[in-house]
């Protein structure tokens, strides 16, 4: 049976830019789909769509839109135009990129609510909701602000407190207001439209849906198996709708009422298949029907919870056809020197300038492929570690095997290989493509089809490595100089082609420009995974005439990677020109009095763990040097992994009266830094001392 595989990568916002977290996840998904391409099932090639689409609904967009003056589609269409330059300059092979605003989708997603309808997963209930009576508009949560109930820091929004990390509804916040006309908010009631996912059938689904072997790693069934809790009594309803006015699809029958943004994107998946199959004669319907079709979905770690509850239980009483046949890879997030990226820290990568720069994409491809695995691990771009990595395995290993040789067969064999190998060369090409007896080479494959790309490429560069130590050990820069050593030239230059050949094919999910180049130099067709093996590794090569050999790939430079970031002596020769922009407006004046009741202290960070049940508060255990240790909660979630801070020295308000929180008592806070425009930089900044000072030192 012919696979067919229906591939996507999240649908990201209409309302930016790609950050170098998107490409990431394209990239990710792109080498798999090139793999995959590459096979084939018996005779058949396999079938590959792979689609994206824009993500363009919801309060933010409509917001964004209103701004500017322009209609949400007007907005929507400028994001959208600027989406091509980046999957071309990546090499982002999507069969189709399309847009959740379209009519595809608004059948769709009214489709497949009917059905929900009709099995009666839908429940109405009516709720208060926060509204603002000057704008006419119900609030979400961050459209409210006020003053912290717990620390009283003002400007706060609705759920948490970013000064003390304590978490709330917006209703308790002091003097609430709305962010779109400062109005206090009031209370009005609403009907509000629930996917009644606390239906035991949700749960029984569920609960086999995830444990199906091979469908979600390992870590995902264990996040979401606590998400169900022990007979599904976790599982809340889920409010599927937003009152007018909102950007998004009519839910049918509940006029002014819509879709909740978050219920039609992943929708979205199928109406950009839908319209790729309309375009091109494929029958979307069967292609579903279809029992060799399997849905794939690439996705980050923050998105989990809607794509493994709710997306599946929609789609599975939906009565979709191959939800069966539903997988979701989940990664991590991408950091930038191990930090979460800022813009205004100069610690973000701008992909656009990465090609401005005139970077190579398949650097960025080669680097981010061999630091990916299947585990939903973050991956941390490093400037050092990206030139050295990239020089080393592409220029150093792979690209100088070619180098080294191709020059020989242009010039002294009219540009024709051997047409046989002597046994010593056989013996060698064995030797780099085998390991215990076994081709290598079903091993690399396991590894890219189960997205153990570092392992695969690591595989690969052995081959490399072996294949160089064949060069160095035959040096035919030497046997070039003696005449009488021409044949043995011409086995060596030969052989080291035919496994740099081997090497490409194996490299072209990840480096599909090389891989058409070196097809052209070699004459080859477009490559199939299947030439990877038995004596397609080298029949067609013996005798073959080859084009000539155009240098394939610079060394990265490292000044171009400095180049990528912002560096600090631009930053601050800016700050210095003008204010920063948004800059907080300062507290009243204080006596020195005051500042010395607040008692600071040197904190070690001696441990660091998740909080369950909060998306704000890490729980820190910190040593103030007296002789106890203090357990203190903070905020900071979304800014840290608990790693990072494990073992650093931070600073701690040591005499704030101990707060009872719904987790524990927290003894303190820790000092953190924030702008005061949260969208212009969302980021937290953890205070930290410089080397030498000790645990319980005072800070005055
Ligand atoms: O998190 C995000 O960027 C969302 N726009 C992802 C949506 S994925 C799918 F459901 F559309
Ligand atoms: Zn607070």
């Amino acid at each position: 049976m012919t696979r067919k595989l229906f591939v996507t990568t999240a649908l990201p916002y209409a309302n930016a830019a790609f950050h170098i977290g998107h490409m990431m996840e394209y990239i990710q998904a792109d080498i798999w789909v090139r793999f995959q391409r590459m096979q084939r099932d018996g005779d058949a090639k396999r079938e590959v769509h792979f689609v994206c689409a824009d993500d363009t609904h919801g309060t933010p967009i409509m917001i964004a839109a209103e701004k500017e003056g322009i209609t949400p589609q007007q907005f929507v269409a400028k994001i959208a135009a600027g989406r091509q330059q980046y999957l071309d300059g990546f090499h982002i092979g999507f069969d189709n990129w399309y847009s959740t605003d379209s009519p595809e989708n608004v059948e769709l997603s009214q489709g497949i609510y009917r059905k929900l309808r009709d099995a009666g997963l839908i429940v109405t209930k009516v709720v208060d909701r926060f509204y603002d009576p000057v704008k006419g508009m119900f609030l979400a949560d961050r459209n409210i602000k006020g003053e912290c109930p717990v620390c009283h820091a003002k400007d706060q929004y609705g759920d948490n407190c970013e000064v003390c990390g304590a978490a709330y509804q917006p209703t308790e916040l002091v003097n609430p207001f709305s962010v779109f006309t400062g109005s206090t908010p009031i209370m009005k009631p609403s009907e509000q439209y629930f996917f009644a996912l606390s239906d035991p059938r949700c749960y029984t689904f569920l609960k086999e849906w995830l444990n199906t072997p091979g469908r979600l790693q390992p870590e995902m069934v264990n996040k979401v198996s606590e998400w169900l809790g022990v007979a599904g009594e976790k599982l809340a309803d889920w409010d599927i709708s937003r009152d007018a006015p909102y950007f998004g699809i009519p839910i049918p029958d509940a006029p002014g009422k819509f879709f909740y943004v978050w219920l039609d994107a992943p929708v979205g998946y199928l109406a950009s298949l839908k319209n790729y199959c309309g375009k091109n004669g494929i029958d979307f319907d069967a292609l579903l029907n279809d029992p060799a079709t399997e849905q794939v979905h690439f996705i980050g770690k923050d998105i989990v919870s809607f794509h493994l509850l709710f997306w599946p239980a929609m789609l599975n009483f939906a009565g979709h056809p191959i939800i069966d046949k539903l997988k979701v890879a989940v990664h991590g997030h991408l950091t930038v020197n191990n930090e979460k990226m800022s813009k205004s820290r100069g610690t973000g990568i701008s992909p656009l300038r990465y090609l401005q720069l005139g970077m190579n994409p398949e650097w960025l491809r080669y680097y981010i492929g061999f630091k990916l695995n299947a585990k939903v691990e973050d991956l941390d771009f490093n400037g050092d570690d990206f030139v050295a990595r990239v020089n080393s395995d592409l220029i150093g290993k792979y690209i100088n095997i070619a180098s080294r040789c191709a020059g020989f067969i242009a010039k002294k064999f009219d540009g024709k290989l051997a047409s046989t190998l002597s046994p010593k060369a056989q013996q060698w090409i064995g030797r780099a493509l085998t390991v215990n007896g076994a081709e290598r080479q079903a091993n690399i494959a396991a590894n890219f089809d189960h997205r153990e790309y570092g392992k695969a490429l690591r595989e690969i560069m052995e081959i490399a490595d072996i294949t160089n130590q064949y060069v160095d050990e035959n040096k035919p820069w030497i046997l070039a100089k003696d005449p009488e050593k021409s044949a043995e030239l011409h086995d060596v230059c030969t052989t080291a082609l035919i496994l740099f050949r081997q090497l490409t094919i194996m490299l072209s999910p990840v480096l599909p420009q090389v891989a058409t180049r070196v097809a052209e130099f070699l004459g080859d067709d477009a490559y199939a995974w299947r030439d990877t093996g038995g004596a397609a590794v080298y029949e067609s090569m013996l005798g073959r005439e080859i084009f000539a050999y155009n240098h394939l790939m610079q060394r990265v430079d490292a000044k171009m990677v400095e180049e990528l970031f912002d560096r600090p002596a631009a930053v601050a020769a800016v700050a210095i020109a003008a204010p920063a922009e948004g800059i907080e407006e300062l507290a009243s004046e204080i006596k020195i009095d005051d500042f010395t009741k607040i008692d600071l202290r040197i904190a070690k960070i001696v441990n660091c763990e998740q909080v369950d049940g909060s998306d704000k508060l890490l729980r820190l255990t910190l040593d103030v040097g007296e002789g106890r240790l203090r357990n203190v909660f903070s905020g900071i979630k979304s800014a840290y992994q608990p790693e990072q801070l494990i073992g650093k020295l931070t600073v701690l308000v040591a005499n704030l009266a101990p707060r009872k929180m719904k987790f524990g008592v927290s003894e303190g806070m820790v000092l953190c830094a924030s702008a005061a425009d949260e969208k212009a930089d969302p980021g937290l900044y953890v205070l930290e001392p410089w080397p030498g000072a000790k645990p319980g030192m005072r800070i005055r």
